[in-house]
């Protein structure tokens, strides 16, 4: 049966998969809720969004997401708070970062009005999949693909827009240890490495694979250059206190610019934490660890929240971080969730209610 919300076609399922969810012990992105948005575009032109219960789609071999990878993506969570109430964080910001990974990937840009209605309707079909229980909120992977064919080496005609929806408890468990990467890049200038495209994180498995036969979970990129200043990481963008001055890399065409990261800049301003936003060196961080000055590194990003690092290795040396009575990611965390979830107050207006 159809049904409309907002003008939006939905197709419900026939029966709810959600008894079969084990809310208490959600893992990261590995269930899916009932049902899915899909949106078309074709003949120069996007077509309405719908909702569909959540399955298979069906595409030929010589769709080009298969050979060329026009495939970008999205991460953004909705939370639920403890009168019911459903929320999102910054949700247009995610929305204006993937028309600019469309732009550099060749893709049509989505408008505005068909993100956040067909997320709102979706959000509103699968409410009761949003988990209430601390530290767990829904993931939601808005993403957009060719879906045309063709083997021609050049953009497709035809694209998909889906978002799907993951109930979804932390992305690292612990405190996280990770490589300073020497040898392989990330991204390269004039390259893609802003936009949230597919291939940025394919590139990164065998990499990020050698690093974990070492014992290690997240690399650091450094710049592609001579690999001298600290990036990102592959999932999060990376944040170093020495002494007590938090710093983190400027966003250039090779990191990503992350809206936690921009996040917990205003909020660590707000908090009085002295902030630079600038090129940190490897041997700076390095001389920072030897000399005691450096106290905490941590990620920053939408599935990892604000997750602290226990440690980094580096020419073959591993360098413990020291455990703090009250670390800055501990504090920025709970500022952030707290505006999140609604359990403060949204001085900088971020939250958003899908009513
Ligand atoms: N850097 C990379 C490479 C990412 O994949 C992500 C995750 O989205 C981030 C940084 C953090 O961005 P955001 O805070 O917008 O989720
Ligand atoms: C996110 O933080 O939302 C991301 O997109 C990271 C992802 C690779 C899990």
């Amino acid at each position: 049966m159809e049904v409309m919300d907002n003008n939006i076609a939905i197709e419900k399922c026939k029966t709810s998969k959600i008894n079969d969810v084990d809310f208490d012990n959600l893992s990261f992105g590995s269930v899916y809720t009932d049902h899915m948005v899909v949106c078309d575009y074709k003949d120069g032109k996007w077509l309405a969004p719908k909702i569909v219960p959540y399955g298979p789609i069906s595409l030929n071999p010589s769709a080009k997401i298969f050979h060329y990878g026009q495939s970008i993506f999205e991460g953004m969570k909705a939370y639920k708070d403890e009168d019911g109430k459903i929320w999102l964080f910054r949700p247009t910001d995610n929305h204006a970062r993937l028309n600019k990974s469309a732009e550099r990937m060749a893709i049509p840009e989505i408008p505005q009005s068909y993100f956040m209605q067909g997320l709102e309707a979706l959000l509103k079909v699968d409410s009761d999949w949003i988990p209430q229980n601390p530290g767990s909120s829904l993931y939601i992977r808005p993403f957009m693909f060719a879906s045309g064919e063709g083997f021609h080496a050049s953009p497709a005609n035809e694209y998909k827009f889906i978002i799907a929806c993951a109930p979804s408890g932390s992305y690292f468990s612990g405190k996280v240890k990770v490589l300073i990467e020497q040898t392989y890049s990330r991204a390269a200038n004039g390259g893609v490495g802003y936009a949230k495209a597919g291939g940025n994180y394919a590139g990164q498995f065998y990499p990020t694979k050698l690093a974990a036969e070492k014992g290690y979970q997240q690399i650091i990129w450094t710049d592609d250059n001579n690999h001298e200043f600290i990036e990102e990481a592959g999932a999060m963008n990376i944040f170093i206190r020495i002494n007590d001055t938090l710093i983190t890399a400027p966003t250039n065409d090779r990191i990503l610019d992350g809206i936690t990261r921009k996040s917990i800049l205003k909020i660590a301003e707000d908090e009085g934490i002295t902030t630079e936003v600038r090129k940190v060196s490897v041997a700076e961080v390095v001389a920072a660890a030897k000399d005691g000055s450096l106290k905490e590194m941590f990620g920053a990003g939408t599935a990892a929240v604000i997750s602290p690092l226990a440690g980094f290795g580096y020419d073959g040396t591993d360098y413990d971080l020291p455990e703090l009575e009250h670390p800055f990611a501990a504090r920025l965390k709970k500022r952030i969730t707290d505006i999140q979830y609604n359990r403060a107050e949204d001085k900088f207006g971020w939250r958003y209610e899908v009513k």
